[in-house]
């Protein structure tokens, strides 16, 4: 996997909530990010993100995945499941601005999606806001096709 170990190599770990259970941190992170999503509007509240994402149905912490230099979290993915359509979805992906453009968020997500694998599930869908160009550049980079 040539983004997981360039990432590796630059001085990157990767590491999921299941480990690194940091709920605040992730919130800071997730927030700093999805301040670049257009038309985002306000952010959760600590205790709305908690309620409305981190114990949203199907989010698991083996689902969250963690981008980290020298101990400070860069970067995150966050899956859901729903056994039900059979279907993953991804959340929300994020790279802080300092770390963006070096092939990072491939690197998540293809852990996301080795996680949704072994999860045994078919499908992993995510949408986009229409100009957020560089996401929808992300994605399809990351294998995705338009439905
Ligand atoms: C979208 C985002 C996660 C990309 O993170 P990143 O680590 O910089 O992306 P990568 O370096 O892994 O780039 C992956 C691919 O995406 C595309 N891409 C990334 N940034 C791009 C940009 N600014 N313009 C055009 N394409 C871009 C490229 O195709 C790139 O692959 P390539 O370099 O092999 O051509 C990051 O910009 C971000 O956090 N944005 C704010 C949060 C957000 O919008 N998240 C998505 C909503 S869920």
């Amino acid at each position: 996997m040539p983004y997981l170990d360039r990432a590796r190599a630059s001085g990157v770990d990767f590491t999921t909530m299941a480990e690194t259970d940091d709920r605040r941190a992730l919130y800071e992170l997730n927030k700093t990010c999805s301040a670049d999503i257009p038309e985002r509007g306000e952010f959760f509240t600590y205790d709305e993100y908690v309620a409305q994402r981190i114990e949203a149905p199907g989010v698991t912490k083996d689902g969250v995945v963690l981008a980290l230099r020298d101990g400070q979290w860069i970067g995150m993915t966050m899956t859901s499941l729903h056994r039900d359509k059979d279907t993953a979805f991804t959340e929300m992906t994020g790279v802080l601005a300092a770390e963006r453009g070096r092939g990072l968020s491939l690197a998540l997500k293809l852990l996301a999606i080795r996680f949704v694998r072994a999860s045994g599930y078919r499908w992993l869908r995510t949408f986009h806001h229409p100009r957020n160009t560089s996401a929808i550049a992300m994605t399809c980079r990351s294998g995705f096709v338009d439905d």
